[in-house]
Order: C-alpha cells, then structure tokens, then sequence
C-alpha cells in the first residue's frame, strides 16, 4: 500500500474516541492513515467501519507500552512507505482518577508508562522515517488538565478535577513537547502539544465535569496541524489552534 503524493500519518490509539476520528478525517482528506490499536480485534473493527464509510487505513497492532510492537511499527512504515510525514500520539489512559493522596504506585507507574514512557519509545523509533519526510511533524495530544497555570486558578472551569496520574502524566508530556522541540529544530521537525478540548469519549466518562463536546470537532484541530503545510513548534495548542497555558 503505497502513495507518495498524501500524507502519510501514524495515529496511536486509532481505533477509540478522538484517535478514531483524527483517522477518519485524515483518510477523508486523502492522507494515508497508519491506524494504531494494542488490540487487533478493535483495530479490524475501526477498519471496517471506515471501509464502510469508503474510506482505506493501514491497520496495525501498536501497544506504547510494548516495545516489540513499537519496533514492529516502525519496521513497517519505513518498509512500507519509506517515511512518515506526522506521528500523531494519541494513545492516552486516565488512570483511576484518583487525587494525589489516594494515588498508588501501581496507578502512577501504569499511566506514565503509556503517556509519557511510551510516547517517547515510539517517537524515537520513528525519527528515522520522520527524518526521511520533507514536512515532518510530532503531535501529541495533551490535555488542559496538564497545565499547572490553569489548575491553579480557581476560575478555570475544570480546576477541581483532581486525577494525579493522568495530569501529572499530561504535564511531563507538555514538557517533553517543549524538549523535542529544542532539540529537533535543527532538523527542522516541529514538536507541538495540541488539546483536543474536552470531549465525551471512554476516557472522560465518569469525568466531574458537565459538557463535554463533539469528539469530532476536538479531532478537527489535529487533522488541521497532521496536514498544515508549515506548523509552529514548542507551543500547546488548543483545537482551536489558540496558544494554552503551561
Ligand atoms: N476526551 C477528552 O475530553 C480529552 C481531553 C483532553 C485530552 N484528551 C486526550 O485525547 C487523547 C485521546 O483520548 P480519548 O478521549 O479519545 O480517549 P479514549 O476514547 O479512551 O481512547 C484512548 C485510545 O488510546 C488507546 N490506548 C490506551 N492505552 C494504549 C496503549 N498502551 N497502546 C496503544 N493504545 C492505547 C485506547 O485503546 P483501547 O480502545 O484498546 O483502550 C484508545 O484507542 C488522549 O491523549 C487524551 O489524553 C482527551
């Protein structure tokens, strides 16, 4: 399956929620979609209801948190179609939401190894592919409930949402944004955290907080930056494309 004029795009987490909407609207507007799922069974069915909507995707088994599927999954996209264009890292549990006094070790280390460990094993399996693109970019989906400027401030309307493993996991990844984005601009790689907003999907069920939108329309912004022609780097952007707080 090869077809050098699109985008070729690796979404985490592809098959459920956000990811699997970031995959329809990118394969609606012609790129290749690389669709990531830990669990074949529910990749194979977000591809078929995508076949069924006319729409064509590269299904791979892809667990972050499983080393030999990573390097599976960059063996794949450099054999396959000798580059990657945009990483989306998507993949993301909540943890159980508990606060920081209630958090276990066991929670801690499970939620960092997906959200934070994970995203840079499969980043760093992907820069080569990354490097032989001419328009590379690395999104990861952060979350507004990472940055300490706006849980800090009582006025924000989710500022009492209190699950420790999942924001703190959001904040280290807000800064791992920050220092891949350093380091690879030199090779002219763009490094962005992106939010989707606050959506109803599995992750934000039994969330607190009334009214969460659309998972569609929180995709639409990271469709928009997989396929921008130039995108800025070191930044948090909202799906509206507005600059978040740290
Ligand atoms: N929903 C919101 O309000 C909201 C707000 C801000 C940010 N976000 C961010 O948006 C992203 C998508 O979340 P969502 O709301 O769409 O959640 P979701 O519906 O729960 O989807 C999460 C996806 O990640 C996959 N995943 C979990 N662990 C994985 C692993 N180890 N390897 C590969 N895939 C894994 C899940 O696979 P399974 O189906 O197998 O579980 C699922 O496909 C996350 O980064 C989240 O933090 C969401």
């Amino acid at each position: 399956m090869t077809n050098t004029d699109s985008s070729i795009v690796l979404v985490t987490g592809g098959n459920a929620g956000i990811g699997f909407h970031v995959s329809q609207q990118l394969a609606r507007a012609g790129a290749r979609v690389v669709l990531g799922s830990r669990d074949p069974a529910r990749g194979a069915a977000a591809a078929a209801q995508l076949t069924d909507d006319g729409l064509e995707v590269d299904t791979i088994a892809l667990d972050v948190t499983d080393d030999a599927t990573i390097a599976a999954a960059a063996k794949h996209i450099a054999d396959t179609y000798g580059r990657l264009d945009a990483l989306v890292n998507n993949a993301a549990i909540v943890g159980e939401g508990l606060p920081p006094s209630q958090a276990s070790r066991a929670e801690m280390l499970a939620t960092f190894d997906t959200n934070v460990a994970g995203v840079v094993a499969l980043t760093n399996a992907l820069l080569p592919s990354l490097r032989a693109s001419g328009r590379p970019r690395i999104l990861n989906v952060s979350s507004e409930l990472g940055s300490t400027r706006l849980v800090n401030d009582p006025d924000w309307p989710h500022s009492d949402v209190a699950a420790a493993a999942y924001q703190a996991s959001k904040a280290a990844l807000d800064m791992l944004t920050v220092m891949y984005a350093k380091e690879l601009a030199v090779e002219g790689i763009p490094v962005l955290s992106v939010s989707p907003g606050y959506r109803k999907t599995g992750l934000s069920r039994g969330a607190p907080t009334p009214g969460a939108g659309d998972p569609a329309e929180g995709a639409a912004g990271i469709v928009a930056l997989a396929l921008a022609d130039e995108v800025p780097t070191g930044q948090f952007l909202s799906d509206q494309g507005e600059l978040v707080a740290w």
